[in-house]
């Protein structure tokens, strides 16, 4: 295929030697005249293992050009990835400057050849900073391009094995020509290709490193208790990512409520004990439970904020197939609504029957009677007379009361939290 690689740092060089080498006819652009330069002398202009071979190999094929004029680059191209760099503002935002920049070069020389280009956003963006990236093509190059996110994984260090050998290809996209392209492109790849819509895909970007900062900050924290202790943190985390159903696996990994049950507040307050102990802190996991208690409030503002004063939780034990309430986030929820004049009514079967019978009937009359008086013996009784319906756990005949949205707000906290208002209030 023909290929325009505009900025030629890590991810552009990379991608101009990888694609150059299996016989891509690829044209590199940057405003540094030194990289170009640089490169024109078949030398890269970064450190990066292997990264000299693979572009003397595409270099000898005669399918690597390079230079600063976007014009002339898309004079033939097909494809046009945007690899320039969208570094961190004093405010944490990205500077989305050079990406804007890069992309109004493009649509000028788009829109002065009248040729359509489909335009593959590499570098790292916010949703927000698309948006622009898409007004400026609508703008200056109406209808000319198809545009669409291909983020890239790559890693410093190892960036031409991670390009050859990604984690998976995401394709963020709703244009049919640019994701056929982009399969075409890296049909030859083993890994996964997963097409979503654009802003995902962004967030795909943002997720991943995020969670890999997080992966390394959780491992240090671990590391500076086991130190303190005289235990060997290595072999403790080396067991640790053996385990590939719980901690090193998808689950655990969903948006949804705040934690809670008889073990992991407990446990992550004891390993912050145990840190105190030693004289340190562990910010991340002190972060984790602040994070949980606000997620919780977040759910309590939500419910006050719609002004409603007859609230149906449908769910209180931490999790549906249990009737442990121990640190379940569902009591702490209730307990701060009702202390807000909510006039809570309670639905959860499995504690229904712990309050007549079983082991947690002495707990619950004794830690928490006032919600046991709230609760109801039915859904449908629970739901009767509410302004609001807190969907809580997945019960059956569930559906029956997400459907009935012309009934009351619903705000469901069972997968990501979304509040949907009642219908009837929507018309009004
Ligand atoms: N470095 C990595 O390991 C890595 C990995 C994945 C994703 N990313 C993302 O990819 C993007 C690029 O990162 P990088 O590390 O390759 O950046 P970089 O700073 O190494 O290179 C960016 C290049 O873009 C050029 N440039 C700036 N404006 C230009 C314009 N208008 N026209 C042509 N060239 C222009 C610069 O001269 C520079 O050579 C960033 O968004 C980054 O977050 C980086």
């Amino acid at each position: 295929m023909k290929i325009t690689v505009v900025g030629l740092g890590y991810v552009g060089t990379v991608s101009l030697a990888c694609l150059g080498s299996r016989g891509h006819s690829v044209w590199g652009v940057d405003i540094n005249q030194e990289k170009v330069n640089s490169l024109n002398r078949g030398l890269a202009p970064i450190i990066e293992p292997r990264l000299q071979e693979t572009l003397t190999a595409a270099m000898a094929k005669g399918e690597i050009r390079v230079g600063t004029d976007i014009v002339e680059a898309l004079g033939e191209s097909e494809i046009c990835f945007v690899s320039v760099a969208t570094p961190s503002q004093k405010n944490g935002h990205i500077d989305s400057r050079h990406l804007l920049q890069a992309c109004q070069q493009i649509a000028a020389a788009l829109n002065s050849s009248r040729k359509k280009q489909i335009v593959a956003i590499r570098s790292s963006v916010l949703p927000t900073v698309l948006a622009d990236v898409l007004v400026l093509f609508e703008r200056e190059a109406p209808g000319l391009v198809d545009l669409c996110v291909n983020p890239e994984f790559l890693r410093e260090g190892s960036a031409i094995a991670d390009f050859e050998d990604p984690p998976f290809t995401i394709i963020g996209t709703d244009s049919p020509v640019a994701e056929a392209a982009l399969r075409r492109l890296y049909s030859d790849l083993s890994a996964p290709v997963h097409v979503l819509p654009a802003r995902e895909a962004t967030l795909v970007k943002y997720a991943s490193n995020a969670f890999h900062a997080m992966k390394v900050t959780f491992a240090n924290e671990i590391g500076k208790v086991c130190q303190h202790m005289g235990i060997s943190g290595e072999a403790v985390m080396e067991v640790f990512c053996k385990d590939t159903k719980l901690n090193i696996s998808p689950s655990y990994l969903r948006p949804g409520f705040a934690f809670g049950g008889s073990c992991l507040p407990k446990d992550v307050r004891a390993i912050q004990y145990a840190a105190r102990l030693c004289d340190t802190d562990l910010p991340l996991m002190r972060g984790v439970l602040e994070s949980n208690t606000l997620v919780i409030k977040e759910v309590v503002q939500t419910v006050l904020e719609s002004g409603v004063r007859r609230v149906a939780l449908l769910g209180l034990s931490f999790k549906k197939h249990t009737d442990d309430l121990r640190e379940s986030p569902f009591v702490e929820a209730a307990e701060q609504l009702i202390g807000k004049g909510i006039d809570l009514c309670i639905y959860d079967p499995n504690v229904s029957i712990a309050r007549l019978t079983g082991a947690n009937k002495e707990y619950i009359n004794r830690t928490i009677p006032h919600l046991a008086r709230l609760l109801v013996a039915s859904m449908d009784e629970a739901v009767a007379s509410a302004d609001l319906v807190i969907v809580g756990h997945n019960y059956p005949g569930i559906e029956a009361v997400r459907a009935n949205d012309a009934a009351y707000h619903l705000l469901d906290l069972t997968g990501q939290i979304q509040f949907v208002a009642r219908a009837a209030a929507v018309t009004a």
